[in-house]
């Protein structure tokens, strides 16, 4: 057995939920109030037959135990199997330990760091040499409180000050140069590499300081320099603030993406504390998996002079690495969100509540660069926003912007909508139709062997990803499954796969490219293999969308348990009953039938 299937046999969810859950029987399951977002009525669920949990409220997700406590500590999977692992007391085989020597290094790495920061932070709030920096900051009105937060430093316009500092605490010059606080020199020796800069340290989800980076205190350039790639520090994963922004971002279930370090400080100075910066760059995927373990509401603050289409692109990635839909700010031509929530503090209010759909925005900059009196123009913007309309997946969504292209290009709906099939059958033209007939095959197995059977082909015959296309991370409810999925979704080949995964996972990956274990139907013929496949997909497919009834009629529950007692209660109070003693009654009998405990003040209140 792997370790994933025994971490999963030996701990039971419903007892491992309960510690962050307080949790009360609802029938054969168990209900409670959602971990993830503020809510009054129970619509967090576990079940304890399929190991899983559910979220019929704002989170609309849900999963099996590995993926509860990702979202709930923000940590990747193998992070969460080594924490299970050791709840149940396994021991992990050499793939999945955390390597030793490798462990200490980066333990060692995120001394330094601490070291560093802590020593930084002292000679910019204490240091005479440090006046300079702390006037540059008063200047820019960031306070006390927050270089105090968020750790700023000030590094001197000397050489060899962290380096000294350093290596009299015991540190080697080769430790520092691996940190990237020192450069070496070709012709030997070493010297700091941040001088006379603002430093802003950068921590991972935890809090932990992987790297800086760094200002100028004046006009000069390059502006900012960063901390080189490290064993810890990985650009394309960072994001500025999230270990000080991750709780506000659960409890909003909403985070704000801004550019810039200072926009990050700002923003939680006047209290938007789910704020995050991206820096400067467009949004990677490993900073999205970061993000979707908090949240699925992204809403990006752009720059008024970015093209739709870099925001288009944007809001693709997003959609592509995390099925969450991005809403966009769109700031004053010329303000970042510093000078924004600085100045205007309401105009960012304002500007965060308006802020729309991504293709929305998409369609307003497209549509605005072209002549729609122009036919090839009218041609133009279909060809560049088709592609985005192709992409929702909600019928009713994609019609609806279908309708407003055929509007804002004064064109007939009809004309659109020939050039979206021709784009669909384009794409789909390698496709098999589906299958008619179930195969009895297939129903033997049960769902998560019909994940394993699905991935198992695609890895083993390349020549059926197409089909995939029918597939999101969605269809895959066991975490070591869809994480395999997502990951071989970006991935060219199994090395590259392997390169991607965290190694905890390559143990899971073995055995699905090697599996000896499914049907020989595996082995047989391609048109064989192919309708394997489909009917997978097909199963998959199902199970989503009974899933999805079910989501839709316990939320309809949900929402009937909530309305009945409102409903009830406004009734009475048309008929002139409305002491506080009878109202007490009704709803202390509606609360029993329900089993409500909670959202008392609030139905009464
Ligand atoms: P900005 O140029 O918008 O800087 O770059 P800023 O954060 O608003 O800083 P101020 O207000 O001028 O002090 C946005 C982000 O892009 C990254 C940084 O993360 C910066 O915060 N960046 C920018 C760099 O890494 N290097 C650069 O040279 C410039
Ligand atoms: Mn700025």
């Amino acid at each position: 057995m792997s370790v994933i299937a025994e971490v999963k046999q030996r701990l039971d969810i419903v007892e491992f939920v309960s510690e962050y859950v307080t949790m009360q029987k609802a029938g054969r399951n168990f209900k409670g109030l959602c971990p993830f977002h503020s809510e009054k009525h129970p619509s967090f669920f576990v079940f304890p037959e399929q190991q899983s949990w559910h979220c019929f409220g704002a989170c609309g997700t849900g999963g099996d135990i590995f993926s509860f406590i990702m979202k709930k500590e923000g940590i990747d999977f193998g992070q969460a199997l080594r924490l299970l692992a050791q709840r149940g007391g396994i021991t992990l085989s050499p793939l999945e330990a955390p390597n030793k020597a490798e462990d200490e290094k980066k333990e060692r790495l995120f001394q330094i760091n601490e070291a560093a920061t802590e020593y930084y932070y002292h000679l910019l709030s204490s240091a005479k040499a440090g006046e300079v920096a702390r006037s540059y900051l008063a200047r820019r009105k960031v306070m006390p409180e927050t270089i105090k937060e968020f750790r700023l430093g000030f590094s001197p316009d000397a050489w060899e000050t962290i380096k000294n500092y350093l290596l009299g605490k015991g540190y080697t010059e080769k430790e520092l140069v691996e940190a990237g606080l020192i450069i070496e020199k070709e012709e030997g020796g070493s010297y700091d590499r941040f001088r006379n800069r603002l430093l802003f340290p950068i921590c991972d989800i935890q809090g932990r300081v992987t790297g800086f980076g760094a200002r100028v205190l004046d006009d000069s350039l390059p502006k900012y320099i960063n901390s080189p790639q490290t064993p810890i520090f990985d650009k394309s994963s960072n994001l500025y603030g999230i270990d000080k922004a991750k709780s506000a971002i659960r409890k909003k279930n909403l985070v704000i993406i801004v550019e810039g370090y200072m926009d990050v400080l700002t923003a939680h100075q006047h209290g938007w504390q789910n704020v995050i910066g991206s820096m400067g760059t467009s949004l990677t995927e490993k900073q999205v998996e970061g993000i979707k373990r908090l949240t699925n509401n992204i809403t990006l603050a752009l720059d008024a002079d970015l093209a739709g289409e870099e925001a288009t692109l944007r809001g693709k990635a997003i959609l592509a690495y995390s099925n969450a839909e991005a809403d966009v700010i769109l700031l004053p031509p010329g303000k970042d969100p510093d000078e924004v929530i600085g100045e205007e503090p309401t105009l960012w209010q304002k500007l965060v509540e308006q802020a729309m759909p991504i293709l929305d925005f998409a369609f307003q900059s497209v549509i605005s660069k072209v002549d729609i009196n122009k036919a090839r123009d009218k041609s133009l913007a279909v060809q560049k926003l088709l592609p985005s309309i192709y992409g929702i997946k909600d019928p009713v969504q994609q019609s609806h912007y279908l309708k407003k292209l055929a509007r804002e290009l004064k064109i007939e709906e009809s004309a659109i909508r020939a050039a979206l099939r021709e784009s669909k059958a384009g794409q789909k033209r390698s496709q098999p139709s589906k299958p008619t007939e179930q195969s009895r095959l297939t129903r033997q197995f049960v769902s998560s062997h019909i994940e394993e059977r699905c991935l198992a082909l695609l890895l083993q015959y390349p020549e059926l990803r197409p089909l995939a296309r029918e597939l999101s991370p969605e269809h895959f409810e066991s975490t070591e499954n869809r994480e395999v999925f997502v990951k071989w979704q970006h991935s060219s080949d199994i090395s590259d796969l392997e390169s991607k995964l965290d190694t905890s996972l390559l143990e899971h990956l073995y055995y699905l490219v090697n599996n000896k274990n499914f049907p020989p139907a595996i082995r047989e013929s391609e048109q064989t293999r192919h309708r394997d496949l489909a009917q997978c997909i097909l199963r998959l497919q199902e199970k989503l969308s009974r899933k999805l009834e079910t989501e839709k009629e316990a939320t309809l529950e949900i929402e009937r348990e909530k309305g009945g007692i409102s409903a009830e209660l406004s009734k009475l109070e048309e008929q002139g009953i409305n002491s506080g003693q009878q109202l007490q009654e009704v709803f202390v009998k509606k609360e029993e039938k329900h089993g409500f405990n909670e959202g008392r003040t609030h139905q009464l209140g």
